[in-house]
């Protein structure tokens, strides 16, 4: 088990925040709403679901229970519908739905690029492209993978694709062929999406090159839409490869948006799990679409009119939920920043914020760990009054790291809103209301209206009041993803088998005596580096086909920079002498197959690896001896005890 050291709950409680006329601001009122959408959830949804545009009311609000609870269905909708149209049909098609800004400046160190859309301007570029990709034959139902830099045509093309109620499957610019391949290929998506290059710290990504790498594995990609971005040349396939300009300019249709029931699936977003390749997390159209938006507003208090800054990059779920559908269905603007927020110093996060005034910052603590070692001169010189609500997600937060945030960023007025939520979820599961809450620094405090946590020791017995254990979710709630695509076994086993009594979130967590939830780390063999998920079987499976190693086994350790850290254990083979050269090996495998955010911060070779009689490897032990240095726990069930003591040598 993953634990982070977060210190007793500091007894300090911080009163919530001054709201806005409008927000719920009393703690009775959200204990009351809380409690009303517990008693009588039918009721309740239906009432929280009226803001939003329905072709057909749904029948029901929730059907079936566990792995097969479908919410609104029989309801019929549209989430472009609702992210766009929806705010022109209610006059507000010239407020501004989209800031970018691109990391390269001029002289005077000004950003070169900015670019701005209103609601009806998204709404005409995405209608654009939908009626070009129906050109090209995609229907409801097809999915269609996305691998672009962060563009509007990012945002543009997930939101053509909802039009069309194609299924989008954004694939994170910076992964390498083969990892996208399996993207591809896994999601069967006969259209890709993609651009000439990116940019990331002065240089250019390229992204066309890397996708040709990947087709030519498959012929199952019929037609490739081509960005023209960074103006690289890049290699062609006549007949299968367009530039999306040439496309868009010869389209003269533009189709209607497509009345899809709500449990039709709207897009996939591959994540990593214990064990075998990243999986296909399928969400829904509607249920997403109603814990998206209202979160949006109770989370992040987002109205017409307000700018909000989520840092995370829309190929992850957090960027996918908060930097494009929830702006947007709240009717806000969303900002989004291409390139590395340290280009070309740190100075650059502050002049972002003092340029487009957002009045939301969400992000991760990894990068606030990062702010706080530039010090506080920065972020002072600079004009972040627009502030009023900042967010943390990813990881734990430090309370001394909340502290900072709060004091240097939010001024020290602005509440912090601590989210707790994964890829599954769909949408914000445990946080505070900004203006009703009583916050207490490190906590993300309590369930989000229909969310009901459980915590359960490993044989899956409840623990009531205080206490800490793995952390189940006791009833479907809206968010919730629809499966694994193409895997419906590894869903209802990895999900609601593994431990009795809810949904497993592979997360541990602490309940203190006010009820407040603690998020202490994962349970299972996830690792996050910055923020990032990843799979001890990914990387183990890049290191094994590298032809020296015999065996390896990898761990996730705290890192003060990244939250964890990937270490990797390696016996080579003993033929193989060269340590440095299998090193370089490795991480050149790793690179390629996983992508760079999966470097190990060490790689140790080993002589052989703690096993338990069953051949399988302990890496509770690799952890433990990684962390502390040494190993205190029961190394009973260990096949050779002093395989690991006395094996390591140094690398
Ligand atoms: C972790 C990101 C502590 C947790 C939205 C979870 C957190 C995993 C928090 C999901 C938080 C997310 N405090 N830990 N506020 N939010 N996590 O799928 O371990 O990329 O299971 O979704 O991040 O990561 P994912």
């Amino acid at each position: 088990m993953t634990t982070q050291a977060l210190p007793i709950p500091s007894t300090l409680i911080v009163p919530p925040a001054i709201g806005r006329p409008g927000a719920i601001s009393r703690f009775e009122d959200y204990q009351r709403l809380y409690q009303a959408s517990l008693v009588d959830p039918e009721r309740f949804w239906r009432e929280q679901i009226q803001g939003f545009h329905w072709f057909q009311l749904p029948k029901r609000m929730l059907m079936g229970e566990g792995p097969e609870a479908r919410w609104f269905s029989g309801g019929r909708t549209n989430l472009a519908y609702n992210a766009l149209q929806r705010h022109i049909d209610q006059g507000r098609g010239e407020h501004l739905a989209l800031i970018w800004e691109s990391e390269a400046v001029n002289d005077r160190q000004e950003p070169v690029h900015i670019r701005r859309y209103t609601y009806r301007q998204l709404r005409d570029e995405v209608a654009q492209l939908a009626g070009v990709l129906a050109r090209l034959g995609v229907q409801a139902g097809d999915r269609v993978t996305v691998y672009l830099p962060i563009v509007p045509e990012l945002p543009i093309a997930m939101l053509a694709c909802a039009w069309l109620g194609a299924v989008h499957n954004v694939v994170f610019a910076g992964f390498p062929a083969l990892a996208l391949l399996d993207r591809i290929e896994d999601s069967g998506s006969r259209v890709v999406i993609t651009a000439d290059g990116g940019w990331r710290n002065g240089k250019e990504v390229p992204l066309k090159p890397v996708l040709d790498e990947a087709l030519t594995r498959t012929d199952l990609v019929k037609n490739v839409v081509v960005l023209r971005h960074t103006q690289t040349p890049v290699s062609w396939v006549p007949e299968r490869d367009f530039w999306w300009h040439e496309l868009v300019a010869a389209n003269h249709s533009q189709p209607v948006p497509a009345e899809v029931e709500s449990n039709h699936p709207s897009f996939l977003m591959y994540t990593s799990g214990s064990t075998g390749k990243p999986k296909g997390v399928v969400h829904g159209t509607a249920g997403y679409m109603v814990q998206t938006g209202l979160t949006a507003q109770y989370a992040f208090d987002l109205r017409p009119g307000d700018v909000s800054w989520c840092t995370a990059d829309p190929a992850w779920i957090t960027g996918h939920t908060y930097t494009v559908y929830g702006p947007l269905l709240a009717g806000a603007s969303t900002l989004i920043y291409e390139g590395v927020l340290a280009f070309p110093d740190w100075e650059r996060v502050w002049k972002i914020i003092a340029r487009h005034q957002p009045r939301v910052l969400y992000t991760t603590p990894a990068l606030i760990r990062a702010w706080m070692r530039q010090g506080e001169a920065a972020p002072r010189r600079h004009d972040l009054a627009s502030l009023r609500l900042l967010a943390s997600v990813g990881e734990p937060i430090n309370p001394a790291v909340w502290q900072w945030f709060r004091d240097v960023v939010g001024r020290g007025t602005a509440p912090i809103v601590d989210t707790w939520w994964q890829t599954e979820a769909g949408a914000a599961m445990i946080f505070p209301l900004p203006h009703a809450t009583p916050l207490k620094p490190g906590s993300a405090t309590l369930p989000f209206f229909g969310v009901v946590p459980g915590i359960v020791d490993p044989n899956g017995v409840a623990i009531h009041g205080e206490g800490s254990g793995q952390l189940i979710i006791q009833r479907p709630w809206p968010g919730m993803l629809l499966g694994i695509w193409n895997n419906p076994r590894r869903y209802v086993e990895t999900y609601w088998q593994a431990v009795p009594g809810g949904f497993n979130t592979g997360d541990t967590a602490r309940r203190d005596a006010d009820s407040y939830l603690w998020i202490l780390g994962r349970a299972d063999d996830v690792i996050k580096v910055n923020g990032h998920r990843l799979g001890t079987a990914e990387i183990e499976n890049a290191i094994i086909s590298v032809s020296a190693v015999a065996e390896s086994a990898v761990a996730g350790v705290p890192d003060e920079t990244t939250g964890e850290a990937v270490l990797a254990f390696v016996v080579l083979k003993p033929e193989a002498q060269d340590q440095g050269a299998a090193r370089e090996a490795i991480l050149r495998a790793i690179e390629t197959q996983v992508g760079k955010i999966a470097r190990p911060r060490e790689i140790k070779f080993v002589d052989s690896l703690p096993k338990n009689r069953g051949g399988k490897i302990l890496r509770r032990l690799l952890r433990e001896l990684a962390t502390t240095g040494q190993i205190k726990s029961d190394v009973s069930t260990l096949d050779d005890s002093t395989a690991l003591l006395g094996g390591t040598k140094p690398a």
